[in-house]
């Protein structure tokens, strides 16, 4: 499966890359809570890119990284129907063209996404699986990103 996202990059999800990440998924789903207490653990600087304040306490936190397992909870759902998942990555992404997010950003929200799953998973997490879930993010950031950039510049 090719998909071009907005910034021309295209990316690559085989079906089996998608049916290794639809399996992992349901396993894992029960743990996305952790998602946003990992991410800023590892990135504690990242809260100053949150118009939130600097209460980590406050829940609009909590609810981001609901928001963003969420998002990925859609990705999973849509990997094989990506004439509907594209257009509302892109639509996330303008949204999110206020917040000078850059791949460096992206990069910690995909690392904490990788431990959650491999937290969850231990030893099914293979590096194949790995692999899958690491190009799926690719994607979801390529999609943001251009949108990010093509408003931004
Ligand atoms: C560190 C990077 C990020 C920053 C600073 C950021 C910031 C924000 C802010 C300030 C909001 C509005 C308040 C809210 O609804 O919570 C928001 C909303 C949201 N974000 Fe992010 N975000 C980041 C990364 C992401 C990523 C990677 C995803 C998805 C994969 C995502 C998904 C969402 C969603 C689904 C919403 C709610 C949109 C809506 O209400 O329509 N965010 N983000």
């Amino acid at each position: 499966m090719t998909m071009e996202a907005s910034g021309g990059k295209s990316s690559e999800l085989t079906d089996l890359q998608i049916e290794l990440i639809h399996g992992s998924w349901e396993k894992v789903k029960p743990n996305k809570k952790y998602h946003g207490e990992r991410l800023f653990n590892v990135a504690p600087h990242l809260q100053e890119l949150f118009p939130f304040g600097s209460d980590l306490t406050n829940p609009m936190f909590t609810m981001h990284a609901l928001n963003v397992m969420n998002t990925l909870d859609l990705a999973v759902q849509h990997l094989d129907k990506l004439d509907i998942l594209i257009p509302k990555l892109k639509e996330l992404g303008q949204m999110h063209a206020a917040f000078e997010l850059t791949e460096v950003e992206f990069q910690y929200v995909g690392e904490s996404l990788i431990w959650v799953l491999e937290t969850g998973l231990g030893d099914d997490f293979t590096p194949k699986l790995k692999k899958a879930w690491c190009d799926a993010f690719a994607i979801i950031t390529s999609v943001m990103l251009g949108a990010i950039k093509d408003i931004n510049g």
